[in-house]
């Protein structure tokens, strides 16, 4: 059995992972870390504790899956890593510089660490077909949508595909004419190869990403939607188990699918 905890447990991702892993086999569920609600009992008599160090102390999960906030994910992972624990991180907003900062200190630790921005094996196909769409036309755009609730922009998904896409063509904004932003930000904001990613944001939406790509005489659109939280869950417990076995920084769903 893996011993897993879980941050951000009482969140709307935390949830589903909390009951995931105590629904699943090969997972045990040994501690639960949130910042409200401390102390309430929240699975098969693990209560929620609002320190993640001292849950790792007590505890001594293999993994610690997060889904916490943009602004709390690099000095979780990093409290993880300084204690022997292997972070599956689902929480976005990770930028390229902590990114590298976490991949040394899990190599210089022997340990590993699993970061994805998008677990929903559909929305990392939408990406891989997105990659190989990309060398075939001259222009495309990303359009994320998004909940009203998502703290950061763009998305992680978003930025993960501008990068996938930028590996197969460097500039897919050719042939467009001088522009000028009436309204600034109009154009949305410029990722790897030129792709302008626009962010929408309003309930009613959970999760979705359409990638538009445009040459002479021809639109071709590929679109993925999550209408339900629990399409994350294979991903991340695939993920976490992965991890168990691997002293591997990883990111990117992609790479063990
Ligand atoms: N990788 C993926 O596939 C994927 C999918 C969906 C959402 N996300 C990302 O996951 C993150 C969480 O999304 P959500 O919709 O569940 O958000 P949410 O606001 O519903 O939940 C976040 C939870 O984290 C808790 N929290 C905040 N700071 C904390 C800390 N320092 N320690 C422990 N808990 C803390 C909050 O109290 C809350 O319960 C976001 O960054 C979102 O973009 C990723």
């Amino acid at each position: 059995m893996i011993k897993v905890g879980v941050s951000g447990a009482l969140g709307k991702m935390g949830k589903e992972v909390v009951s995931a892993v105590c629904n699943s086999q090969d997972f045990e569920l040994v501690c639960a870390v949130d910042v409200i609600e401390i102390d309430t009992e929240i699975c098969d008599g693990v209560r929620i504790n609002g320190d993640l160090k001292g849950a790792i102390e007590i505890a001594k999960p293999d993994v610690m899956i997060d889904f916490t906030q943009p602004k709390n994910v690099f000095e979780n992972t990093k409290i993880c890593l300084e204690n022997g624990v292997r972070p599956v991180i689902g929480t976005t907003g990770l930028t390229e510089e902590q990114l590298n900062t976490i991949k040394e200190m899990t190599e210089k630790n022997g340990l590993g660490c699993f970061i994805a921005p998008n677990f929903s094996t559909g929305a990392v196909l939408m990406m891989k077909f997105a990659q190989m769409a990309a060398k075939y036309f001259d222009n495309a755009e990303i359009i994320e949508l998004h909940h009203n609730q998502k703290k950061d922009a763009p998305s992680g998904t978003a930025i993960k595909t501008a990068q996938m896409m930028a590996i197969e063509n460097p500039n897919l904004a050719k042939g467009n004419c001088e522009e000028t932003e009436t309204i600034p930000g109009a154009r949305g904001g410029v990722a790897n190869s030129n792709i302008h990613i626009h962010s929408v944001r309003m309930p009613g939406y959970m999760a979705s990403q359409e990638v538009v790509f445009g040459s002479a005489g021809q639109i071709l659109s590929i679109r993925h939607d999550s209408v339900d939280r629990k399409c994350y869950m294979p991903g991340v417990l695939l993920a976490a188990k992965y991890i168990s076995e691997h002293n591997e920084f990883v990111y990117g769903l992609d790479n063990i699918l």
